[in-house]
């Protein structure tokens, strides 16, 4: 009896133990998951600040561009010691640029409504877009984007989540392509209506691809092969929790050497 029920003591200790160490981890995860979450918002709060307080100098950058090119446009062609055209050139390519900082501004409002509930009609295609303008440094030296959309009906969600997602699986994808030959790499975008009436989003890439016995593991919070300072292992665990909590679902497909493909399946707005 006392020799059983020593061991049984000792067995209990080893079990508390193991539960306590299970219990602590669980509570680390939860804690950094916390810390991820903060993160985020506080990149939302500044983000919504920095827009602000750029668009109204952008405003004024934009209308004394456009009053210049008008001016320029109604010159001659050529003037004594004025190079005309330069001049058109230059002012042309400072509008792009003023262009392209709108449009950053305008992504960085929709990635600020991140911590916003409210849940909308979103078009799938333009948060797409709006995800491709944010990770377009990481894409542009690594594959060609192709968009192959179908003009898909609407989804209800959080618009500022699903472009959170979208951006996840680009960057991750960018992160996928090695080398540097983007013009033998792609970044494929394609949207389609699935046989039961929902919006269906593919983001394929022809990256490294994802080893079968490493793939049941991806969507598993701080899961990352990728080292530390590059990934943290959140970015899909956090794609999986905000796509369901959109009634939706997302897989994935992949091929060691040829590629990778996500597939994000949504209800559609009117269903
Ligand atoms: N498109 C992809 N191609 C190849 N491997 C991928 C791809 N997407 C994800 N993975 C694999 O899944 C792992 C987990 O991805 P996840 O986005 O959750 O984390 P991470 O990218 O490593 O870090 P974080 O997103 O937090 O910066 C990655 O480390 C990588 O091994
Ligand atoms: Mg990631």
């Amino acid at each position: 009896m006392l020799r059983q029920g020593k061991l049984v003591g000792r067995v209990v200790t080893f079990l508390d133990i193991a539960e306590r160490k299970r219990a602590e981890e669980a509570l680390r995860k939860s804690q950094a998951q916390l810390r991820m979450a903060d993160r985020l918002a506080t990149v939302g709060t500044l983000s919504a600040g920095v827009a602000h307080e750029i668009n109204n100098p952008l405003a004024y950058t934009v209308a004394n561009l456009s009053f210049v090119q008008d001016a320029l446009a109604r010159l001659p062609d050529s003037m004594p010691g004025v190079d005309v055209a330069e001049l058109r050139a230059s002012i042309a390519e400072a509008s792009e640029g003023a262009e392209r900082v709108r449009r950053i501004v305008k992504d960085m409002k929709t990635l600020s409504r991140m911590d916003d509930e409210r849940i909308g009609v979103v078009d799938v295609e333009a948060a797409l877009d709006a995800s491709v303008n944010m990770a377009i440094h990481e894409l542009r030296h690594r594959a060609q984007v192709v968009k192959d959309y179908a003009r898909v009906p609407l989804v209800r969600c959080n618009e500022g989540r699903l472009v959170q997602v979208f951006l996840n699986l680009l960057v991750n994808a960018a992160q996928a392509i090695t080398g540097n030959a983007p013009e033998r790499n792609e970044v494929r975008l394609a949207t389609c209506v699935d046989g039961r009436g929902r919006v269906a989003v593919e983001i394929s890439d022809t990256g490294v691809g994802i080893p079968e016995e490493v793939l049941p593991r991806i969507f598993d919070p701080f899961f990352t092969t990728k080292p530390v300072g590059v990934g943290t292992g959140l970015g899909l665990s956090i794609c999986h929790s905000l796509v369901t909590g959109m009634g939706g679902d997302i897989e994935v497909a992949s091929k060691v050497g040829v590629g990778t493909r996500f597939l994000i399946v949504l209800p559609a707005a009117g269903a």
